[in-house]
């Protein structure tokens, strides 16, 4: 896939190419960086792709940084081009928390990550995408990556989906009920007044999920 790396920038290595973006890791004037360039896509008509890509580029860079405003690590935006479908961000580093499993601090990482979310959703930020690739971890800190399906609200539904999201990763887990456990743990400490309804509405979509499997595996 063609992309036209920025001026002054030097590729080391591209960390990941998929169907919808390409990230390299870059030396830019003097710094490490992050470029992810959403790629154009042949199958969709040339302006319908165009604007997805660009508002996609604008939406990711502006939750981006309205996170980190909030007290939520992500990564420094350095540079947008909405046009190209480009950011330029700082680098987190090479370990997610799904390469964590297994770890003994996974459990550790699982309660903050929830207290992470609380606070995105306490003003109003739904991520979109809650998986374990899109939490890196450094040391013992956190970054949240990829908002780029990511929105502004303050829907109950929403939030109670972005946390649905992310349990449906750790249910292949054998501790999964512990972990969704830490995880609501830390998520009721900075969630704020609509943690309660959001758990509640949580509950009715994970009952309705039973009851949809229940109901698949009787008609074979
Ligand atoms: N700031 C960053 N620092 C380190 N690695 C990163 C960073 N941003 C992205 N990556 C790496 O690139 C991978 C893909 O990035 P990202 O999740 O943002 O793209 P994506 O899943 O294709 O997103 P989208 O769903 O928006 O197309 C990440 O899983 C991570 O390994
Ligand atoms: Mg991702």
């Amino acid at each position: 896939m063609l992309r036209l790396l920025p001026q002054g920038c030097t590729l080391i290595k591209t960390l990941y190419q998929g169907a919808e973006a390409i990230v390299d890791l870059c030396e830019w004037f003097g710094k490490e960086v992050v470029v992810k360039t959403r790629v154009a896509k042949s199958y969709r008509v040339r302006e319908l792709d165009d604007l997805i890509r660009r508002s996609r580029t604008i939406r990711e860079a502006s939750l981006l940084s309205s996170a980190k405003k909030a007290g939520v690590n992500t990564p420094f935006v350095y540079h947008v081009n909405p046009v190209e479908g480009r950011i330029i961000m700082s680098y987190a580093g090479s370990q997610s928390l799904r390469n964590m499993q297994g770890s003994s601090m996974f459990a550790s990482l699982i309660s903050m990550l929830g207290d992470s979310v609380g606070r995105l959703h306490s003003v109003g930020i739904v991520h979109g995408d809650l998986t374990l690739s899109n939490v890196l971890v450094s040391e013992d800190r956190l970054t949240l990556i990829d908002f780029g399906l990511g929105e502004f609200s303050n829907e109950v539904e929403k939030k109670a989906e972005d946390v649905y999201t992310f349990f449906s990763n750790l249910t292949m887990l054998h501790d999964s009920e512990t972990l969704m456990k830490l995880f609501l743990k830390g998520y009721r400490a900075s969630a704020g007044e609509s943690a309660a309804r959001v758990e509640e509405r949580l509950r009715e979509i994970g009952s309705r999920g039973r009851y949809v499997e229940k109901e698949l595996r009787r008609r074979g």
